[in-house]
């Protein structure tokens, strides 16, 4: 049997025995699964941790390359498999297939050219890319010489690259001319250039050259990727890592201020990524599996390059949008590749929904066995339309529940093997120990019962820190509940143990599965001249899952239509597209507390329309700007 699958669950029995047996020795349990992968030195330790500093160690002087792992081990054996098969946005282009051992090569190239401009094991490096497969060249690249990879999503503004740029300091950019986004092409290397201006540190930018549109050209620091691996060995010695050095940095929002940028280290991660791949999908050698993220996501990471190459995979990635050329593109892509696994976010489901069904009708999906989901709480409407119209009612689903910080899915069904249940994410993946927590803290031993969900024991893949601020690490994950890491979510649970993820407990909304902080929303809104102070927070919406409203006090008068273009525009470009609000109403002031702290449950109460329950209002500062709101909302 290839060893990376013995530790395959089959059945839910299996799945018993292994959730039982990594409670009872976590650290046998995890070190049975880590010594299947390649190390250059196995550990002395498999498990450190104290979260009250809070530190969390595995494999503790284990020295391995994750790309060892995730590339050479399969062209040892088999350098033909197929590694990616890359569909581009247009189906008019020419898709391409990478075997690992072409991957290899060109990653050892690329590897190559950053040893040759300096960069050395420690160093960060920005990524900020279309979603082309040199874009997981570099990241793999970075990992080859064990430099710290930073993607940056390429929908992300000039002000959120540069804030990433220097938060980690990086030495050197990737990036190329432009994006193709369906019928659109996005200026990549302009926002670059206008980005840079406030970044001291990059040193040399490298431009992959994908629309060929025109670009500003900077002598000093710009070099053409073509002419960066010009003449270099495709063969590049991996670099020899500590299984807790760190392998990348990734930006995800918090509640308040700056975005977190979260550190995933070498060793753990992999073998989390690795394990959970293989037993939610119950990816089978062969199959082919597709994941419709971005690699500029966790998801992109996790699930589309580490867990599924660290397994040996054959992934599609895809650079397009669900819309174009058509509202069937997916279908096509499924069929033309036989695609057996797909794992999508809700809110591409609900749009997928609104479209005529004829689209899907005249595509062969028989190929499909496993259907996914990820990145909010999938309604019943959504998962119902999934599961008939893409599942055609035989299809598992899986519905994954698991975060930027996590590394790896926490809780999910294993696809066929373990039960499902619609809007359930399920069960936890074996290791993982979620609680629920009551507004003390306290655990609710009730089987059936809703609280704030937090898990008790490590796991592999968890994050180790926040780059340059471990203080903010322990405050946000480790300080609301003592001996527990706090993701952030509430959740709801069955009396068989299914756990349903309700949303959000902190200023964090999920809009079209992408995490934002409204702080930092308030902030660039707040920059607007004729604003004198915001709130922004989420409604439930059809498509979206949840949007966004901001509400404004002005300090000059300004007409709405005018101040809502501008602030949309304002937000667009500090932070981008994704996190305009998409109403804006204007008040004359917001609840407060007499302490003078905004009382956002009566905001997001009032949005959702929700008028009736808003609970006692008369301790408020000023309860008649309740009615004001009311009547605004209304009209
Ligand atoms: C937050 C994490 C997980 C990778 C993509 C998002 C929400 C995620 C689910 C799910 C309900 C979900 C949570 C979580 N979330 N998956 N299956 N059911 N909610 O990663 O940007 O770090 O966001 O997404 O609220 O905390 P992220």
């Amino acid at each position: 049997m290839n060893p990376i699958e013995f530790y395959q669950i089959k059945s839910q029995e299996n799945y018993e025995t292994a959730r039982t047996r990594a409670i009872d020795n976590p650290e046998l349990f995890w070190s049975e699964i880590a010594s299947t992968f390649s190390w250059f030195k196995k550990w002395d330790q498999i498990l450190s941790f104290d979260w009250s500093i809070p530190k969390t160690e595995w494999f503790i002087n284990g020295k391995l390359n994750i790309t060892v792992n995730c590339l050479d081990r399969h062209v040892d054996k088999n350098p033909d498999k197929l590694a990616i098969l890359w569909e581009p946005n247009d189906p008019n282009d020419k898709s391409v297939k990478y075997t690992y051992s072409e991957l290899l090569s060109l990653v050892c190239k690329f590897a190559n050219g950053l040893k040759n401009q300096g960069i050395k094991k420690g160093d960060r490096v920005c990524i900020y890319m279309p979603m082309v497969p040199e874009l997981t060249i570099a990241v793999l690249a970075c990992a080859r010489i064990g430099a710290v990879h930073s993607v940056v999503f390429g929908g992300f503004s000039a002000a959120a690259l540069s804030t990433r740029i220097n938060d980690a300091k990086c030495n050197l950019l990737i990036t190329a001319d432009g994006a193709f986004r369906g019928d659109k092409t996005v200026p990549l290397k302009k926002i670059v250039d206008e980005a840079l201006d406030e970044c001291k540190s990059i040193k040399k930018c490298i431009v992959l050259q994908r629309t060929f549109q025109k670009i500003k050209w900077n002598e000093r620091i710009d070099i053409w990727w073509h002419d960066f691996i010009e003449g270099l060995s495709d063969y590049c010695e991996p670099e020899v890592m500590d299984s807790e050095d760190p392998l990348f940095i990734l930006y995800t929002s918090g509640s308040t201020g700056k975005p977190k940028g979260m550190v995933h280290t070498c060793a753990g991660y992999m073998v989390y990524t690795a394990y959970t791949f293989l037993n939610v999908f119950q990816y089978k050698q062969g199959d082919i599996y597709w994941c419709t993220a971005d690699i500029g996501w966790i998801t992109g990471h996790s699930y589309m390059i580490y867990g599924p190459m660290a397994v040996g995979a054959t992934s599609v990635h895809f650079e397009g949008i669900p819309s174009y050329p058509n509202w069937n593109r997916f279908w096509k892509v499924c069929e033309k590749y036989k695609v057996n696994q797909f794992y999508t976010a809700p809110t591409a489901i609900r749009t997928l929904a609104k479209q005529p069904l004829k689209l899907i009708d005249g595509h062969d999906l028989s190929s499909l066995k496993v259907l996914g989901s990820v990145g909010e709480p999938i309604n019943l409407e959504a998962w119902n339309w999934y599961n008939q119209n893409i599942g055609k009612n035989k299809t598992p689903i899986v519905d994954t529940w698991w975060q930027t910080e996590t590394g790896g899915i926490m809780i999910s069904s294993l696809a066929g093997v373990t039960d499902q249940k619609p809007t359930f994410a399920t069960k936890p993946i074996p290791g993982i120990r979620p609680v629920l927590l009551n507004n003390e803290g306290q655990e609710i031993i009730e089987k059936e019962a809703e609280g704030i969900l937090a898990i008790k024991f490590p796991w592999p893949g968890i994050a180790r820190t926040i780059y340059g601020d471990h203080t903010r690490y322990k405050e946000v994950y480790f300080n609301a509940y003592e001996g527990y890491y706090f993701p952030g979510d509430g959740s709801l649970r069955d009396l068989d143990g299914n756990f349903r993820i309700t949303g959000r407990v902190d200023d964090v909304v999920i809009v079209s599965g992408h995490n934002l902080g409204t702080a930092p929303i308030e902030n660039s809104i707040n920059e607007h001249k004729d604003v004198a102070e915001s709130a922004v927070i989420g409604y439930p919406h059809e498509v979206k899952g949840n949007a966004l409203m901001a509400y404004v006090i002005l300090k000059s008068k300004i007409e709405t239509s005018k101040l809502t273009v501008e602030l949309r525009d304002l937000v667009s470009n500090q932070i981008g597209p994704i996190a305009k609000p998409e109403k804006i109403i204007v008040v004359s002031g917001l609840p407060k507390t007499r302490s003078g702290k905004i009382m956002r449950r009566i905001l997001r109460k009032l949005a959702a329309g929700d008028f009736e329950k808003l609970g006692d209002i008369s301790t408020l500062l000023n309860p008649e700007v309740v009615d004001e709101i009311k009547n605004k909302l209304a009209k």
